[in-house]
Protein backbone atom coordinates (compact mmCIF):
# COMPACT_ATOMS: atom_id res chain seq x y z
CA UNK A 1 0.00 0.00 0.00
CA UNK A 2 0.99 3.55 -0.49
CA UNK A 3 1.41 5.17 2.51
CA UNK A 4 -0.67 7.66 2.38
CA UNK A 5 -4.01 8.67 3.85
CA UNK A 6 -6.42 10.88 2.65
CA UNK A 7 -9.29 11.80 4.36
CA UNK A 8 -12.57 12.70 2.83
CA UNK A 9 -16.27 13.91 3.96
CA UNK A 10 -18.55 16.94 4.42
CA UNK A 11 -17.70 19.89 5.92
CA UNK A 12 -17.23 19.63 9.81
CA UNK A 13 -16.90 15.85 9.57
CA UNK A 14 -13.42 16.00 11.53
CA UNK A 15 -11.23 15.44 8.64
CA UNK A 16 -8.48 18.27 9.44
CA UNK A 17 -8.77 17.66 12.87
CA UNK A 18 -8.24 13.78 13.10
CA UNK A 19 -5.93 14.43 9.85
CA UNK A 20 -3.50 16.17 11.83
CA UNK A 21 -3.67 13.66 14.86
CA UNK A 22 -3.27 11.08 12.72
CA UNK A 23 -0.15 12.56 11.17
CA UNK A 24 0.68 12.86 14.55
CA UNK A 25 0.34 9.54 15.80
CA UNK A 26 1.82 7.72 12.50
CA UNK A 27 5.34 10.52 12.21
CA UNK A 28 3.84 11.39 8.87
CA UNK A 29 3.60 15.00 7.17
CA UNK A 30 0.02 16.40 7.31
CA UNK A 31 -1.28 18.72 4.35
CA UNK A 32 -4.72 20.39 4.03
CA UNK A 33 -6.00 21.00 0.57
CA UNK A 34 -7.84 24.09 1.76
CA UNK A 35 -4.73 25.27 3.60
CA UNK A 36 -2.70 25.13 0.74
CA UNK A 37 -5.03 26.91 -1.84
CA UNK A 38 -5.00 29.60 0.57
CA UNK A 39 -1.60 29.73 0.71
CA UNK A 40 -1.47 29.72 -2.41
CA UNK A 41 -3.55 32.19 -3.36
CA UNK A 42 -3.06 34.45 -0.54
CA UNK A 43 -6.69 34.50 0.07
CA UNK A 44 -9.05 32.81 2.24
CA UNK A 45 -11.42 30.03 0.30
CA UNK A 46 -14.73 32.16 0.66
CA UNK A 47 -13.02 34.92 -0.65
CA UNK A 48 -11.48 32.71 -3.53
CA UNK A 49 -15.33 31.72 -4.30
CA UNK A 50 -16.33 35.60 -4.30
CA UNK A 51 -13.65 36.96 -6.03
CA UNK A 52 -12.42 33.87 -8.99
CA UNK A 53 -15.88 31.61 -8.49
CA UNK A 54 -15.82 28.23 -8.04
CA UNK A 55 -14.86 26.83 -11.36
CA UNK A 56 -11.23 28.31 -10.37
CA UNK A 57 -11.55 27.11 -6.44
CA UNK A 58 -12.14 23.51 -7.94
CA UNK A 59 -8.89 23.80 -10.49
CA UNK A 60 -6.35 24.93 -7.67
CA UNK A 61 -8.21 22.16 -5.76
CA UNK A 62 -7.34 19.67 -8.58
CA UNK A 63 -4.06 21.36 -8.90
CA UNK A 64 -3.13 21.05 -4.78
CA UNK A 65 -4.35 17.46 -5.22
CA UNK A 66 -1.99 16.10 -7.65
CA UNK A 67 0.83 17.91 -5.76
CA UNK A 68 -0.07 16.25 -2.64
CA UNK A 69 -0.64 12.88 -4.43
CA UNK A 70 3.59 12.63 -4.50
CA UNK A 71 3.91 13.48 -1.03
CA UNK A 72 4.47 10.02 1.12
CA UNK A 73 4.30 9.03 3.75
CA UNK A 74 1.27 11.70 4.29
CA UNK A 75 -1.80 12.54 5.67
CA UNK A 76 -3.86 14.56 3.63
CA UNK A 77 -7.50 16.36 4.96
CA UNK A 78 -9.65 17.52 1.60
CA UNK A 79 -12.28 19.95 0.97
CA UNK A 80 -15.60 18.66 1.04
CA UNK A 81 -16.10 18.94 -2.69
CA UNK A 82 -12.98 17.41 -3.83
CA UNK A 83 -15.16 14.23 -4.85
CA UNK A 84 -16.68 16.47 -7.42
CA UNK A 85 -14.18 15.70 -10.17
CA UNK A 86 -14.11 12.18 -11.84
CA UNK A 87 -10.38 12.52 -11.97
CA UNK A 88 -10.10 13.64 -8.51
CA UNK A 89 -11.33 10.91 -7.41
CA UNK A 90 -9.20 8.06 -9.56
CA UNK A 91 -6.10 10.17 -8.50
CA UNK A 92 -7.47 9.29 -4.61
CA UNK A 93 -8.32 5.87 -4.75
CA UNK A 94 -5.01 5.36 -6.96
CA UNK A 95 -2.67 7.15 -4.84
CA UNK A 96 -3.75 5.75 -1.30
CA UNK A 97 -6.07 4.90 1.24
CA UNK A 98 -8.84 6.33 1.08
CA UNK A 99 -11.15 7.01 4.68
CA UNK A 100 -14.28 8.72 4.75
CA UNK A 101 -15.49 10.19 7.84
CA UNK A 102 -19.03 10.84 8.35
CA UNK A 103 -21.79 12.01 10.74
CA UNK A 104 -25.79 12.79 10.64
CA UNK A 105 -26.26 16.37 9.10
CA UNK A 106 -27.59 17.72 12.44
CA UNK A 107 -24.56 17.28 14.23
CA UNK A 108 -22.35 18.61 11.34
CA UNK A 109 -24.60 21.84 11.69
CA UNK A 110 -23.91 21.86 15.24
CA UNK A 111 -20.58 21.37 14.64
CA UNK A 112 -20.91 24.39 11.67
CA UNK A 113 -22.43 26.88 14.41
CA UNK A 114 -20.28 25.45 16.82
CA UNK A 115 -16.88 27.04 14.72
CA UNK A 116 -17.42 30.50 13.22
CA UNK A 117 -13.99 30.58 12.68
CA UNK A 118 -14.11 27.86 10.13
CA UNK A 119 -17.24 28.70 8.69
CA UNK A 120 -16.19 32.91 7.83
CA UNK A 121 -13.48 31.08 6.01
CA UNK A 122 -15.81 28.94 4.09
CA UNK A 123 -18.27 30.01 1.29
CA UNK A 124 -21.79 29.26 2.29
CA UNK A 125 -22.70 26.21 1.74
CA UNK A 126 -25.09 25.42 4.18
CA UNK A 127 -26.94 28.72 4.44
CA UNK A 128 -30.67 26.74 4.27
CA UNK A 129 -28.94 24.67 7.56
CA UNK A 130 -29.67 21.11 8.27
CA UNK A 131 -31.83 20.88 5.07
CA UNK A 132 -29.22 22.34 2.93
CA UNK A 133 -27.13 19.64 4.59
CA UNK A 134 -29.12 16.87 4.32
CA UNK A 135 -29.31 17.76 0.65
CA UNK A 136 -25.40 17.55 0.11
CA UNK A 137 -25.26 14.52 1.58
CA UNK A 138 -27.13 12.81 -0.06
CA UNK A 139 -25.85 14.08 -3.65
CA UNK A 140 -22.40 13.42 -2.15
CA UNK A 141 -22.45 9.95 -0.49
CA UNK A 142 -22.77 7.78 -3.72
CA UNK A 143 -19.11 9.88 -4.27
CA UNK A 144 -17.68 9.27 -0.90
CA UNK A 145 -18.79 5.47 -1.08
CA UNK A 146 -17.16 5.61 -4.54
CA UNK A 147 -14.14 6.34 -3.28
CA UNK A 148 -13.60 5.36 0.22
CA UNK A 149 -11.57 2.39 1.20
CA UNK A 150 -12.63 2.15 4.88
CA UNK A 151 -15.50 4.86 6.57
CA UNK A 152 -15.88 6.22 10.52
CA UNK A 153 -18.59 7.95 11.73
CA UNK A 154 -17.40 10.48 13.75
CA UNK A 155 -20.96 11.29 15.62
CA UNK A 156 -20.02 10.58 18.68
CA UNK A 157 -16.17 10.04 19.23
CA UNK A 158 -13.17 12.25 20.46
CA UNK A 159 -10.95 12.47 17.50
CA UNK A 160 -8.57 10.71 19.47
CA UNK A 161 -10.52 7.60 19.71
CA UNK A 162 -11.46 8.20 15.59
CA UNK A 163 -7.38 8.07 15.28
CA UNK A 164 -7.07 4.99 17.00
CA UNK A 165 -9.88 3.50 15.53
CA UNK A 166 -8.24 3.67 11.91
CA UNK A 167 -4.52 2.57 13.25
CA UNK A 168 -6.56 -0.08 14.24
CA UNK A 169 -8.79 -1.14 11.45
CA UNK A 170 -6.18 0.09 8.82
CA UNK A 171 -3.39 -2.46 10.30
CA UNK A 172 -5.68 -5.20 10.17
CA UNK A 173 -6.87 -4.44 6.19
CA UNK A 174 -3.61 -4.41 4.75
C1 LIG B 1 -16.36 22.69 0.29
C2 LIG B 1 -15.82 22.40 1.52
C3 LIG B 1 -14.76 23.22 2.12
C4 LIG B 1 -13.97 24.00 1.07
C5 LIG B 1 -14.91 24.74 0.17
C6 LIG B 1 -15.91 23.83 -0.55
C7 LIG B 1 -17.43 21.81 -0.25
O1 LIG B 1 -13.85 22.40 2.82
O2 LIG B 1 -13.16 23.17 0.30
O3 LIG B 1 -15.55 25.69 0.95
O4 LIG B 1 -17.73 21.90 -1.46
O5 LIG B 1 -17.96 20.99 0.53
P1 LIG B 1 -14.15 21.70 4.25
O6 LIG B 1 -14.85 20.41 3.96
O7 LIG B 1 -12.79 21.48 4.83
O8 LIG B 1 -14.97 22.67 5.02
Amino acid sequence: MNPRFYLVGLRATGKSTVGRLLAKRLNWAFFDTDEEVERRTGLTIREVFSQKGEAVFRELESEVLLSMSRQTPAVIATGGGIVLSESNRQLLKQTGRVLWLHAPPAILWQRMQADPTTSSRRPNLAAGGVAELESLAQARTPLYEEVAHEDFDTSSRIPEAIVEEIVNRCRISY
